[in-house]
């Protein structure tokens, strides 16, 4: 799986590439990832890559020049990499579709894009139109740059590669896995066994596998059912609640 990056500022991803337990991702080419700075593909001696927008206004927009000279020299780095079908580009954009689980596995199980992050008002609709086929955005506010849209995409997509994580069941018991059910995740206690005059709940320390396990599950349940009912609503419609997670909810209706 690789990721090509275009990106007017590359260093933003150093520090990410290197922390935290995705970097083996990335340092072993799991998912590999490469930078490349369209003001390297820009003309004369101020390599500008921002123009005034045509029909005035504030703000400026992404040339499309040196960003075409860019995407030629990624696509002629991946063919050389043995690419045969010219990968998708995707923008990252508040008129994407948001970024959610489902978008995320999608890209998980796949051989990588190239990725574009827009700085300023945006870039030349032309490029656009020519080149990009996906859109994404994370959610309904502006932010600065693409850059931060592109590090939690592929920190998503990180983790769900095997092996990825250190405990392997681990991106399995988290929130929103449809392979799982789809739901929240419980919460999560360490020591010590009391803070502050709270304890840790009593079944976590029973050493009885399956009443913790029954423990988790009901909070689950609990915290899906009051933070997003719609997604108990889903599990249901496929299936996933079993008859104890029924009678948790209905024992538990209105107080949750
Ligand atoms: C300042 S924004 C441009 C905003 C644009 N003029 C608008 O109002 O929709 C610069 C860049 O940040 C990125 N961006 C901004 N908001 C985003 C979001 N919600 N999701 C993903 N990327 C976003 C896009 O790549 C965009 O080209």
């Amino acid at each position: 799986m690789r990721f090509d990056i275009i990106t007017l500022f590359p260093e933003m991803f150093a520090a990410f590439l290197e922390s935290g337990v995705t970097r083996r991702a990335y340092a072993s080419g799991q998912v590999a990832v490469h930078l490349w700075n369209p003001r390297d593909y820009a003309q004369g001696n101020y390599r500008r890559v921002d123009d005034r927008p045509f029909g005035g206004g504030p703000g400026m927009v992404m040339m499309v020049e040196p960003l075409q000279h860019c995407l030629d020299a990624i696509r002629a780095a991946r063919a050389e990499a043995g690419e045969v079908q010219p990968a998708p580009v995707l923008l990252f954009s508040p008129i994407g579709v948001t970024l959610k689980h489902e978008v995320v596995a999608q890209w998980s199980d796949s051989q990588g894009a190239v990725l574009l992050c827009g700085r300023y008002e945006g870039i030349d609709q032309r490029f656009i139109d020519k080149h990009v086929t996906h859109q994404v955005s994370l959610g309904d506010f502006v932010l600065s740059g693409g850059e931060l849209a592109a590090m939690v995409m592929l920190d998503a997509i990180a983790r769900l590669q095997p092996g990825v994580l250190n405990d392997e069941g681990s991106f399995q018991q988290d929130s929103f896995n449809p392979a799982l059910d789809g739901m929240l995740d419980c919460p999560h206690y360490t020591r010590p066994e009391v803070w502050e005059g709270q304890e840790v709940p009593g079944a976590l320390l029973s050493g009885h596998h399956a009443n913790i396990e029954r423990w988790r599950r009901d909070q689950r349940l609990r915290i899906t059912a009051s933070h997003r009912p719609e997604l108990i609503d889903q599990a249901r419609a496929q299936g996933l609640l079993n008859v104890k997670d029924e009678g948790f909810l209905a024992k538990n209706a209105g107080k949750l």
